[in-house]
């Protein structure tokens, strides 16, 4: 078993939403390995039993809970719930996402768009709102949104989630200004192309299945292209953005809000 000993987040408490994907579990279990405590947010309790199982391996407590982040209510009593749990958060990693289909903005279907916007901004929003006014009483606290580097520049044939991306990006900002009179940061990350595995590979299907000039209709040609267009010439891996969240919630980042740092490669 790995253990966490006394890491430098030892008695932190930290909410991770989109706690069962893969960013979300793998920023849990680095979490967990410097010292937090761990509530996980997600959808299903059968994959957040799972991801409970993987973090608690560091030895921290960690307690998942079911939670739909669209829905206000559930977020404002699961919330509550947290903090009669643990006692109070220091930490958000606001991180459940959608992508949604993948068409030119012309053919783009509605119910996708308010799919997303509804998990992508609402549901970040609803998350950011409840633990901030936690935080205001606590009189601290740090926040990481994620983001994308799709939130930077507009993709082509991804409407939703390029619009989600940029309104994360202002929230981020917004809430950085609102918060920093009580000593809350809130920053965030912009992922691009990360892999190998599941979303690499459906993000590359989805753009060829596009069949736009932005993007070859074969999909290995189209994961060339991507690549092609990052300077370091490679997607990131998943491992590559722990780290960074780290460091944006620790006080090495003290001075540092209403930031959105890429995790790109050097897309900018
Ligand atoms: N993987 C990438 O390449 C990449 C790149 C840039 C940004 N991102 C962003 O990173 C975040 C995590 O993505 P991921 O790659 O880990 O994807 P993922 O699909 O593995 O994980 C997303 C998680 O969010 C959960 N979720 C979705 N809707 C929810 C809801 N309504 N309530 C609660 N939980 C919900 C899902 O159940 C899932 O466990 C997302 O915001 C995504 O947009 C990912």
């Amino acid at each position: 078993m790995k253990t966490h000993a006394s890491g430098q987040f030892s008695g932190k408490i930290a909410v991770v939403t989109g706690a069962a994907g893969t960013i979300g579990l793998a920023v849990a279990e680095h979490l967990a390995s410097l010292g937090a405590d761990i509530a996980l947010f997600d959808l299903q309790q059968d994959k957040l039993e799972e991801a409970a199982t993987k973090v608690r391996q560091y030895g921290t407590i960690v307690r998942p809970y079911v939670c739909d982040v669209t829905d206000a209510k559930r977020v404002n009593s699961t919330t509550e719930k947290v903090v009669s749990d643990f006692g109070k958060i220091d930490f958000l990693f606001n991180n459940a996402g959608f992508q949604g289909a993948f068409a030119p903005v012309q053919d783009y279907p509605e119910e996708d768009f308010n799919r997303v916007i509804q998990i992508n901004v609402c549901g970040a929003f609803h998350v950011l709102q409840a633990v901030a006014r936690q935080m205001v009483e606590q009189k601290s606290g740090a926040i990481v949104n994620t983001a994308s580097m799709a939130g930077v520049q507009g993709p082509p044939n991804m409407a939703a989630y390029g619009a989600s991306k940029f309104a994360i990006v202002g929230l981020t900002q917004t809430a950085s200004k609102d918060l920093a009179p009580h000593n809350i940061r809130v920053n965030a990350i912009s992922p691009a192309f990360m892999g190998p595995g599941p979303m690499w590979d459906m993000q590359v299907e989805k753009q060829a299945k596009a069949n736009t000039q932005y993007f070859s209709t074969d999909p290995e040609t189209v994961a060339k292209q991507m690549i092609g267009s990052v300077p370091m010439r490679r997607y990131g891996n998943i491992s590559e953005i722990p780290g960074v969240v780290s460091f944006l919630l620790s006080d090495a980042a003290s001075y540092m809000t209403g930031v959105n740092l890429p995790i790109a490669g050097g897309i900018l």
